[in-house]
């Protein structure tokens, strides 16, 4: 079959590969018709995600047709499916938690050591995300095998388009919980930091749970355009400087929460941020964590902090004394995927959710590295890419 394969930085490829089969009795096979490119895979193509392998086959959003079942799959033949990034076994301590992220028997057992030193435990398994993760093969290929698929794939019923439920897969309950996590009260000043497409599913799902305004920062005007079509007010950070405009938007007492859907290649020529990179490049330090600085200097006191976006290692500067003497919670985590998309895909058929509107990019699977690389370089006009098979 043909697969997107890493092969370092910058350097993704289309190869011919073994075809997946199926492995373990709760395994399926799945004919992917469309994968996207992820913010997250951004992370693996700028190579700050360790314990990548040249070969490896990217895509965690995906979704298709199952084509074959294991004896203990729930699946049938035919059916179309989206499944989740999260690879869970539904049973553990933490899934029946509905903590599906933090499953303890995602990973095969070679790789369950790797985040341990680390972490202080093994990470869950996801596709298409390093060996730290379990090393499985990804949803950017024509067949994908799901482990446990009897847990996590949703079944999609027939005449609704693949565009308007692909997104269940990752971004759209990401951008929920990461709401959720804002525990916002009816009334709220809400602020997300990022308008990619984690943080405007974050600014819908805030709104649809009772925030009163959402503030959303970026500096690319066609994402916070996107963001203004769901009402949020914005500001663009190279026209004002953050802090002082939502100091002035909230009347001085800062915003009821703060969402960091950024991550740790934040933009910006801000001192903190410069000294982040430079130390990233020089394996001094990992990520960037400018936005979330920026996070808990503005929340009001008392307020809480989201914080969806992705980091991988250590930090400095992290404002410890704001955090504390300011009185701010944080909830973060890889999505509980399987938790939130049965009433997702409720929400998309009742037309509360719009999943459509992000695709700026449909292109054939071929096509993937020129996608990769337009999601990198050209953020502003690509907000998200939909490759076919
Ligand atoms: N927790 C999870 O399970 C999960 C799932 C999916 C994605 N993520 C993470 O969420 C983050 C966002 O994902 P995405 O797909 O939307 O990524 P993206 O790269 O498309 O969007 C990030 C946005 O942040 C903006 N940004 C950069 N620096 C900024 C700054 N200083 N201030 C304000 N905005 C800034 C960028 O301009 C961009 O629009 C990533 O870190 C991704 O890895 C987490
Ligand atoms: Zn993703
Ligand atoms: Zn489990």
């Amino acid at each position: 079959m043909r697969a997107l394969t890493w092969h370092g930085k910058h350097d993704v490829r289309m190869d011919t590969v073994p075809d997946p089969e199926i492995v373990n009795p709760r395994d399926a096979v799945i004919k992917v018709t469309s994968t996207a490119i992820c913010g997250s895979d951004l992370h693996l193509y700028d190579h700050y995600i360790p314990t990548m392998q040249a070969g490896d086959i990217l895509g965690h959003e995906f979704m298709g047709e199952v084509v074959e079942v294991g004896s203990r799959s729930t699946l049938k033949k035919g059916q179309r499916v989206v499944v989740p990034f999260t690879i869970s076994c539904g049973s553990c301590y933490h899934c029946n938690k509905h903590q599906y992220s933090a499953c303890a028997n995602g990973l095969p057992a070679d790789n369950q050591d790797i985040a341990r030193q680390p972490y202080g435990h093994e990470m869950a398994g996801l596709f298409g995300y390093s060996h730290m993760t379990g090393g499985y093969a990804g949803g950017q290929a024509e067949y994908v095998r799901v482990p446990f698929s009897d847990v996590g794939p949703i079944v999609i019923p027939d005449g609704v388009s693949d565009d308007k439920v692909l997104f269940l897969s990752d971004i759209l309950p990401t951008g929920w919980q990461a709401a959720e996590y804002a525990e916002i009260e009816p009334g709220d000043t809400v602020a997300v930091w990022g308008c990619g497409p984690v943080g405007l599913f974050a600014i819908q799902s805030a709104f649809l749970m009772g925030a009163e305004r959402v503030i959303a920062i970026d500096h690319f005007p066609n994402r916070l355009a996107l963001a203004k079509r769901f009402g949020a007010e914005t500001i663009n950070f190279e026209e004002s400087a953050t802090y002082d405009a939502l100091m002035t938007m909230t009347g001085g007492i800062g915003p009821d929460a703060v969402i960091d859907a950024v991550g740790l290649e934040a933009h910006g020529l801000f001192f903190d941020n410069v000294i982040d990179q430079i130390k990233a490049s020089t394996f001094l330090g990992t990520d960037r964590i400018h936005a979330l600085r920026q996070a808990i200097i503005a929340c009001r006191k008392g307020g809480r902090v989201s914080m969806p976006a992705v980091y991988g290692g250590f930090v400095d500067k992290f404002p410890l004394g704001a955090f504390m003497e300011k009185g701010l919670t944080l909830k973060t985590g890889q999505t509980h995927v399987q938790h939130y998309m049965p009433g997702l895909l409720n929400a998309i058929m009742e037309d509360k959710i719009d999943t459509e509107f992000l695709i700026s990019h449909r292109m054939p699977l071929e096509d993937a590295p020129k996608g990769y690389k337009m999601f990198h370089d050209e953020q502003n006009e690509t907000t998200k890419i939909v490759l076919k098979t």
